[in-house]
């Protein structure tokens, strides 16, 4: 008779870091991970907590990887989240995601969250939600409770396609009083204060694309005053990864945004990528008309309320 191979978890170190990498390289057939990767989503999470990761070892080997994060008081919600999940395919279905995801539950849980989400981990997330390719994932949430409340996108950019230039409008907007620049140290306590009241929770994807050089961040300034950004290479950096953006509810309508989102894609361009991925969107038109964005891939989002 066959014998039962069984697994057993533990708590994930340091140490672990590089079978970690391999596994989610075998384990994520859609998409490609670099050391450098990884180590933003395990290390760069700003509420990075060891005790809400989780690995399962089958004879000493590690096969099996469950990161969990949380958010605090987004709009009055406590929130978790599953931001990583990936069993060795030699693995599968053996309970091992499943015995990793109600350790990560009980200990958020007893910290009092509300709502368990999957990847959209605002601040430093993979992927905003399950890319529907991965149909055991959707087949887990489905079976551990989850319900699905939203679908996004992430819509890719033929970098090539254009110049990301419109002196035209440029001018326009100069003989308006607006300047747009890419932002210096200088105007970061300016930037943070501008986002603070609307878009409080990009504060952090700012900070990372300030870590920059230079800084992937522009701004326009009306009579001197921020009034509108776009950043790139905040998040999964070494990815041609486009946003936060945002323009002031005044100054809207005018073109301030088309011209921020071209200073992204031309920096993207100058640093060597063919195509520029504008995640978890979102405006599909404002990007469509003016960069010719397409739909390039689709995540379900889930939801599972804890209280
Ligand atoms: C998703 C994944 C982590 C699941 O790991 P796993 O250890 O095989 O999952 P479990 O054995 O704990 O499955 C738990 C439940 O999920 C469901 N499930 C998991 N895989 C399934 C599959 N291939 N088909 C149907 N149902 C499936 C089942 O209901 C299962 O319970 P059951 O076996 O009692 O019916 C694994 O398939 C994987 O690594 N996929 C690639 C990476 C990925 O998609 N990560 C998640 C992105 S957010």
């Amino acid at each position: 008779m066959k014998k039962k191979r069984i697994h057993t978890l533990q708590q994930y170190h340091d140490k672990d870091f590089e079978a970690v990498l391999t596994l989610c390289q075998n384990a994520y057939g859609f998409d490609s991970f670099s050391r450098e990767l990884l180590h933003e989503k395990i290390y760069g999470d700003p509420f990075f907590d060891l005790n809400l990761i989780w690995i399962a070892l089958e004879e000493d080997e590690i096969v099996g990887f469950l990161m969990g994060t949380y958010r605090m008081d987004i709009r009055a919600v406590n929130y978790g989240y599953v931001k990583m999940m990936a069993v060795n395919p030699s693995c599968q279905r053996k309970g091992i995601a499943r015995s990793m995801y109600e350790l990560l539950e009980k200990e958020l849980r007893l910290r009092k969250l509300d709502v368990m989400r999957l990847g959209d981990v605002p601040m430093n997330y993979f992927m905003p939600g399950i890319d529907p390719r991965y149909t055991p994932a959707l087949c887990f949430a489905m079976r551990l409770g989850f319900n699905r409340f939203s679908d996004t996108a992430n819509l890719s950019v033929d970098l090539s396609a254009q110049e990301w230039m419109d002196e035209e409008k440029i001018k326009e907007l100069e003989a308006d009083n607006i300047e747009v620049l890419r932002a210096r140290e200088e105007d970061k306590k300016e930037l943070m204060d501008f986002v603070a009241e609307e878009w409080k929770l990009w504060q952090y994807e700012l900070e990372m694309a300030f870590e920059n050089e230079p800084p992937a961040i522009h701004i326009a300034k009306l009579n001197g005053k921020i009034k509108a950004f776009s950043a790139h290479s905040a998040n999964n950096k070494g990815m041609p990864w486009f946003g936060p953006m945002g323009t002031h509810p005044d100054l809207r309508g005018k073109g301030i945004g088309k011209i921020l989102l071209f200073a992204c894609l031309a920096d993207l361009k100058n640093l060597g990528f063919h195509q520029a991925i504008i995640p978890w969107v979102g405006p599909i038109d404002f990007y469509s008309h003016h960069a010719g964005a397409i739909v390039e891939r689709v995540f379900w989002r889930y939801e599972k309320k804890l209280n």
